[in-house]
């Protein structure tokens, strides 16, 4: 079998490439390896950036994000109970979309099989060979026949565990990482939100998050010690942490329920460099990890792939490389505006287990400081509701 471009991974980054790059006449396969129902099982983000609605329209798959995407002009901030609104309409004129990365996924999904190009989901032990070469190719197990997929570039989509990195040699590639020693636990349920908004809380005892997926169900999030077992946290024990977490209004609006879904995500910080191997690029997760505080991971993959798709598109309408030898330093500026963003945002709202009287005051200090200058909300705006590329 032979393609233009074989993309590793159908998560979003994967399959956002796919379609910008079908609607553009260059043909592409996607190799998955898990089915296509375990990938939409996976509940993720939640909050997409304007610049990402905009590459969801032009990938023509914004239908069904407009009518049921809610579109959030602020966020709020909760101190030790004290709330604050974000009014980022207000303070620069933008907004962010509230519309589940499930639902994102599902809508690349179908409009790919619509369009006939080619998925293989299950697909076992993929290999990239030749990568640095002028014919690399991809090697995976299909239902235990093994296939060979040539192509002309490989598009690493396959996410922070994924081949593509780690077959890119040790010697080729720089990495910057940072573990936190907390992760989040986060709760689905079928049940109205709490506020209109969603609301970031900074406690003594820890983070916690009130977030939605549309006007009758909710995701919550609380913070919790890296080693925490899922099993170890009922229903009732979350909704109490929950509530201990957040401001006395907010506890009272709470509408509980039962849990369709709970899971620990770990926190970590990490960027590979640079991003680009002969004829392999790297992409999404599989580039760059960040904390989920900042809503960036699930954005960052839409801008590298968009990027890449430009570039990609380029080189074969016009022969010419510029678009891929700049694609690394290009994507590499805004990822590491995300970064910063992200670890900020994670170091003023979680408590550390180093966390001590001074580390509370300067936290709080940060907190007074957003609410009471113009300047520092809206470089939080700005951040939070999108950075250039
Ligand atoms: P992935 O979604 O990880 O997709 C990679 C795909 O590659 C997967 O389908 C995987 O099965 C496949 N794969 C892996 N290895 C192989 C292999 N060897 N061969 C073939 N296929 C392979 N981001 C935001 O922007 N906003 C948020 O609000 C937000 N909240 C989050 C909340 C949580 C709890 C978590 C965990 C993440 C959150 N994120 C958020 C981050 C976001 O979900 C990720 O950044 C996003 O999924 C990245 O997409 P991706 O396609 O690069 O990687
Ligand atoms: C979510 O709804 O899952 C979500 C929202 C905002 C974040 C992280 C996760 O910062």
């Amino acid at each position: 079998m032979r393609t233009k471009v074989a993309i590793i991974g159908a998560g979003p980054a994967g399959l956002l490439l796919g379609r910008l790059l079908d609607r553009a006449g260059v043909e592409t396969v996607i190799l998955e390896r898990r089915s296509q129902e375990y990938v939409l099982g996976r509940i993720r983000a939640g909050v997409l950036e304007q610049g990402t609605v905009e590459l969801l329209e032009k990938a023509g798959v914004s239908e069904r994000l407009h009518a049921d995407g809610l579109v959030h002009d602020g966020v709020e901030l909760c101190f030790d109970g004290e709330r604050h609104r974000f009014n980022f309409r207000e303070l620069i004129g933008r907004t962010v979309t509230v519309y589940g990365q499930t639902e994102v996924t599902r809508d690349l999904m179908q409009a790919r099989d619509a369009s006939g190009a080619t998925t293989i989901y299950r697909a076992e032990n993929v290999s990239l060979h030749d990568f640095d070469g002028d014919r690399p190719t991809v090697r995976y197990v299909k239902d235990g026949i093994e296939h060979e997929l040539a192509c002309d570039f490989i598009a690493g989509c396959d996410g922070y565990h994924g081949a593509s990195r780690a077959s890119v040699p040790e010697g080729s590639i720089r990495t910057f990482e940072r573990v936190y020693p907390f992760g989040w636990l986060g709760l689905l349920v079928d049940r109205p939100p709490v506020a209109e908004e969603l609301i970031y809380a900074h406690h003594e005892r820890g983070f916690a998050l009130c977030s939605m997926r549309s006007h009758t169900r909710s995701r919550y999030y609380v913070q919790v010690p890296a080693n925490e077992k899922v099993e170890e946290w009922s229903d009732d024990r979350f909704w109490d942490e929950l509530r201990r977490r957040v401001d006395a209004e907010t506890a009272d609006n709470l509408v509980t329920g039962p849990s369709i879904e709970k899971s620990i995500a770990p926190l970590r910080s990490f960027v590979a460099e640079p991003l680009r191997f002969g004829r392999l690029f790297l992409a999404g997760d599989a580039a760059h990890i960040v904390p989920p505080t900042g809503a960036k991971g699930l954005n960052l993959a839409a801008s590298d792939v968009g990027a890449l798709a430009e570039a990609l598109i380029e080189y074969y309408a016009e022969r010419s490389s510029a678009g891929i030898d700049g694609y690394s330093a290009r994507v590499l500026s805004r990822i590491w505006k995300a970064e910063r963003f992200s670890w900020w945002m994670t170091s003023i709202l979680h408590t550390f287990p180093d966390t001590d009287a001074f580390s509370r005051r300067i936290q709080r200090a940060e907190f007074d400081y957003l609410r009471s200058s113009d300047a520092a909300a809206r470089s939080l705006a700005e951040n939070y509701t999108g950075l250039p590329i």
